[in-house]
């Protein structure tokens, strides 16, 4: 039986009581979260992540349920986080921006306790619909307003989150306050450098976040294999060059062979029909210089154990919390306005 978290007032953080289908202030009965499909929604509405809830409600390429996307799943969170090589049996683990739950299974997998799925949008309804464990809550809440107390869990992941919220800097200091002293925190961020500035999808945005979903998506999915087909063409004929100039002209986005292994044709255009759309659609979508991002986790008292910041890639940092720390940094950047 698990020694279940206390959820408190997102706003005032005193205790909340569970009721039959809600979570309700002690003293006074006031619902402050309905429990609705297995999900515990403090919010009434997606706000500006909208498109993530649609995108995965249209995606047929679901990789929680296919062997060969959940297997490159694994590798690249591996890679990206070095979990697999720390014990993480038991942990108590929030994840932030969970979306449709491919890293939430991917946690399952590595054997932690008590775990926290939470995302704004109403994709962690599909989420809960598509993951049966009894160590998962699915709550639908903004990091901006968490239902938990500071310092509650012993591992905090925020996975290609922050950039697509409007302050990220603040985003990642609510999410790293969640973290217990001794405790670790993941977190990935777009790069800002030369190279991904020159990416296609930051030319085409102006115009698709501007589109209805729906004819995006039409879009991107009916003529699929030509998108693809025009993608790879370029690199075909005259290799890295051609790649590097699909790279900044065409929306569609090729997927690495190491995150879908063996996949079948048709599985793939489904998979990175999602991606084309994810990379296209979000309100948001704000990267970060490496040099910032690695001083705003050290600044909330984290030391980095394992890191990328190379400009071709993107950023992630899994850091421990020091035992003792002020807090006062992490006040400042919750604080701060500025997108950097
Ligand atoms: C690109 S998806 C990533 C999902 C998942 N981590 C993954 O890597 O597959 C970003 C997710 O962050 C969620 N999100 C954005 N802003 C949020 C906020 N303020 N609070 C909670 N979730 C948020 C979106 O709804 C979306 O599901």
């Amino acid at each position: 039986m698990l020694n279940e978290i206390e959820f408190v007032h997102p706003k005032t953080g005193c205790p909340l009581e569970r009721h039959e289908d809600s979570w309700c202030i002690a003293q006074t009965d006031e619902r402050v979260a309905e429990i609705r499909d297995g999900v515990i929604d403090f919010v009434a509405d997606s706000a500006y992540t909208a498109s993530f809830g649609f995108q995965w409600h249209q995606t047929k390429a679901v990789r929680t349920r296919d062997t060969q996307l959940m297997q490159g799943h694994t590798t690249e969170m591996n890679l990206r986080t070095g979990f697999d090589s720390m014990d993480l049996a038991g942990k108590r683990c929030l994840e932030v921006g969970a979306g449709l739950g491919d890293d939430t299974a991917y946690m399952l997998d590595l054997g932690v306790g008590e775990y926290h799925a939470v995302d704004l949008s109403e994709s962690i309804y599909r989420a809960a619909e598509l993951i049966n464990d009894p160590r998962v809550r699915f709550v639908r809440a903004d990091v901006n307003a968490l239902p938990y107390q500071p310092e509650s869990f012993d591992v905090v992941l925020c996975h290609r989150m922050m950039m697509h919220t409007p302050h990220p800097a603040a985003t990642l200091a609510r999410a790293a306050r969640m973290v217990k002293p001794g405790g670790t925190l993941f977190v990935h961020s777009y790069h800002k450098s030369k190279y991904f500035n020159a990416s296609a999808k930051y030319k085409y945005r102006p115009v698709t976040t501007r589109l209805p979903r729906r004819i995006l998506w039409t879009l991107i999915a009916a003529p699929a294999p030509i998108w693809r087909g025009l993608t790879v063409l370029p690199s075909k004929v005259f290799g890295q060059r051609g790649a590097e100039f699909a790279r900044r002209w065409s929306p569609w986005v090729v997927q690495a062979a190491h995150t879908v292994p063996n996949a079948d044709l048709r599985t793939l255009l489904a998979y990175e029909t999602q991606i084309t759309f994810d990379s296209l659609t979000p309100k948001y979508d704000l990267p970060m210089f490496a040099d910032d991002f690695e001083t705003l986790i050290e600044s909330m008292g984290f030391e980095i154990v394992h890191r990328e910041r190379r400009p071709w890639f993107p950023l992630w940092a899994t850091a421990i919390k020091r035992q003792a720390q002020t807090g006062v940094n992490i006040v400042a950047a919750e604080n701060e306005e500025v997108c950097v």
